[in-house]
């Protein structure tokens, strides 16, 4: 009798075509124990996909600086290579060789003396590609000093270089800021080198606020500490997101291998690149910055191709989907792209300063397309940047306030980097957003006790 009533129900629940009726659905799903039994991959695909709606839209996300729009093409090519393996050289020859053609372009971009013969890999992003750059500095340091603790100048940088000091013990030297000096000068540098230095590292767009570091300015500096001292230390560009901008939108700014001391670059396919997330580049100046003692030889075209990344398995489809931009897009396609983001961000830059409150740290004209603000000093207001971050949340605008490093923690900025598809009229619907949150301060005096957060994607 039980057996028959519950085939009956077998039956009804095949007939049943509603997913949110089923019976999977009417349980909340598991979260700590996986469920014995298998169950319907179409309605647990739409409960899992009804859960990631808990996520913010990241279309609306200004904080990142990674892609959020990638065209249909980049789709389907992510989807046809959902099955490789970036580090199968010898089985996906094709896929190493887009590789290489990749970090060719880029060393040429960059202005490498010897683009189709020096040394560069793809990595998962910048952060991977830090740390390998950091890794041959150490090394190359390791081969002519025995003695001492190996460290390393820098301004404000982002966690992936505290990452790097720390996992392979370098003391790490980071200029203090000031309020007034919101990134490392040539001056200040000086202070903190020694024989000991094993790279400076300027940023192409610094993370807190979007600002270039003087890369050549720095450099003319150790030049003449060299002529001083004899000690020769090396530069490696955090070019994270300025690697796909400056090339374009500044070509005259020298910040890359035209400046000798220059010896490693690295990049993120997946920010200014234009890529899916995933993609970051590394490339030395010339075959010889790259210590032999960080190189593994595999298979490849029947011959030997040299390898050096951290991850071993690593999906191929944002390479790949990186060569169709650079191809597709070329140079006049980058750039076409960038200047609009460097328009729209100008054009924030303005609304916002015809609100007269705010001063700003960045405006899009000196750096890369991010504009970030502070409250004016004497702003009589009733909220603080903490709580209009919050209140432009509840328009699903991910825009979030942080203070600053040391030693201007006490500097409260706000954010917003324009990428591809942050459309001027995305950038109008934010500004109107916020003018109504400013209304709404005005009418409702903010009760939250003032929240101190510091900058969570930086430190
Ligand atoms: C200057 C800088 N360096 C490195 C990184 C880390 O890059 P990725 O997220 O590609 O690992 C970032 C990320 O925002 C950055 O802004």
């Amino acid at each position: 009798m039980k057996k028959q009533s519950d085939s009956k129900k077998q039956i009804r629940d095949m007939v049943d075509d509603d997913i949110f009726a089923s019976d999977e659905l009417k349980h909340v799903l598991p979260d700590f124990k996986m469920p014995r039994r298998e169950q319907d991959a179409d309605r647990i695909y739409q409960a899992v996909r009804d859960e990631l709606m808990m996520d913010g839209n990241a279309r609306q996300n200004l904080a990142t600086f990674c892609q959020t729009w990638v065209d249909e093409n980049s789709h389907k090519l992510m989807d046809q290579s959902i099955d490789k393996n970036m580090i199968d050289k010898d089985e996906y020859p094709q896929t190493a060789e887009i590789e290489r053609r990749c970090v060719a372009m880029l060393a040429d971009l960059w202005h490498s003396p010897n683009p189709r013969t020096t040394m560069g890999c793809s990595t998962t992003g910048s952060s991977e590609a830090a740390m390998l750059g950091g890794l041959a500095l150490l090394r190359k340091w390791q081969s002519t000093h025995k003695r001492g603790k190996p460290n390393l100048v820098c301004g404000p940088v982002q966690i992936c270089w505290h990452k790097f000091c720390r996992y392979w013990d370098i003391e790490m030297r980071e200029v203090p800021l000031a309020p007034d000096r919101l990134m490392m000068t040539p001056d200040e540098m000086l202070k903190y080198i020694d024989e000991n230095t094993i790279a400076v590292v300027p940023t192409l767009g610094i993370t807190y606020t979007g600002r270039y570091e003087n890369v050549e300015s720095i450099a003319r500096a150790l030049d003449a500490y060299q002529r001083k001292t004899g000690i020769d230390i090396p530069i490696h560009v955090d070019a994270a997101s300025g690697g796909f901008l400056a090339p374009f939108c500044q070509p005259e700014l020298k910040w890359d291998f035209r400046i000798p001391r220059v010896k490693s670059i690295n990049s993120s396919g997946h920010k200014f690149g234009l890529s899916p997330l995933g993609v970051g580049w590394v490339v030395w100046r010339t075959r010889q910055d790259l210590p032999d003692n960080l190189i593994f030889w595999v298979n490849y075209l029947g011959g030997n191709m040299p390898t050096f990344a951290l991850n071993f398995s690593r999906p191929a489809g944002q390479i790949i989907c990186q060569y169709y931009n650079l191809l597709h897009l070329g140079f006049e396609g980058y750039k076409r792209i960038q200047d609009a983001c460097y328009d729209t961000a100008k054009y924030l830059a303005r609304e916002l300063n015809k609100l007269k409150i705010f001063d700003l740290v960045a405006d899009g004209t000196d750096g890369i397309p991010a504009v970030a603000w502070r409250l004016k000093k004497n702003a009589s207001v009733n909220f603080t940047l903490y709580d209009l971050a919050d209140r432009l949340r509840t328009n699903g605008w991910l825009s979030p306030a942080y203070s600053m490093p040391p030693n201007a923690q006490d500097v409260v900025v706000m954010r917003v980097l324009v990428k591809h598809g942050f459309s001027r009229d995305l950038a109008d619907l934010y500004i109107n957003d916020i003018k109504r949150a400013l209304d709404f301060f005005a009418s409702h005096p903010v009760q939250t006790p003032l929240k101190r957060g510091s900058f969570n994607h930086g430190k």
